[in-house]
């Protein structure tokens, strides 16, 4: 009986040191980002879906914190305000790709969206050579070229896999205006 109570003990204690982590990350999030994360434009995108029901601010804002995960998990030192600033920006494409009337656009969409993100996002904020990187080669290997930082590579794995998982109905689902 002590030694169930003892390992229950035991797995609670991991359990809140992983929330505890969790919890760090999106406060992390929020203060790199805040100006980005409070614009008008930004929140726009909680109209627009990515995959599924996911809207694309829930998809930006998650990428962002695997992003700051996967650079934590695999040691991998980097610039994490870049990192979290091109992965909020990196769909900053402001449109549904699904709508009828971007119906010529959803047929490229894969390939021109992270130029119109990066467009979009220049003309709003001063982007650091790192955060331009994130936002332009997000999409390799459709880009050709592939990242040239290690930012841009952390953002670009983050992505892929937060798609796969939304793309799978495997994320918990927002819909539209429920964030
Ligand atoms: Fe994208
Ligand atoms: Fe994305």
């Amino acid at each position: 009986m002590v030694r169930r109570i003892f390992f229950w003990e035991q797995r609670e204690a991991r359990r809140e040191r992983r929330r505890a982590k969790q919890r760090a990350i999106i406060e992390e999030v929020r203060r790199e980002g805040r100006d980005i994360l409070e614009s008008r434009n930004y929140r726009r995108t909680r109209e627009h879906i990515q995959h599924g029901d996911m809207t694309v601010q829930r998809h930006t804002m998650d990428v962002a914190r695997y992003s700051v995960f996967i650079s934590q998990k695999l040691r991998i030192s980097c610039d994490r305000q870049a990192l979290i600033r091109g992965a909020l920006l990196h769909d900053y494409f402001l449109y549904d790709w699904h709508d009828k009337e971007h119906v010529n656009i959803a047929r490229l969409h894969g390939f021109r969206h992270p130029g119109i993100a990066l467009k979009n996002a220049e003309q709003e904020y001063d982007l650091t050579d790192r955060e331009k990187e994130i936002i332009e080669k997000h999409m390799w290997p459709l880009t050709v070229v592939p990242p040239m930082c290690r930012e841009a590579w952390i953002v670009t794995a983050a992505d892929k896999y937060c798609s796969l998982m939304e793309t799978l109905h495997l994320h918990k689902r927002y819909k539209r205006n429920k964030e």
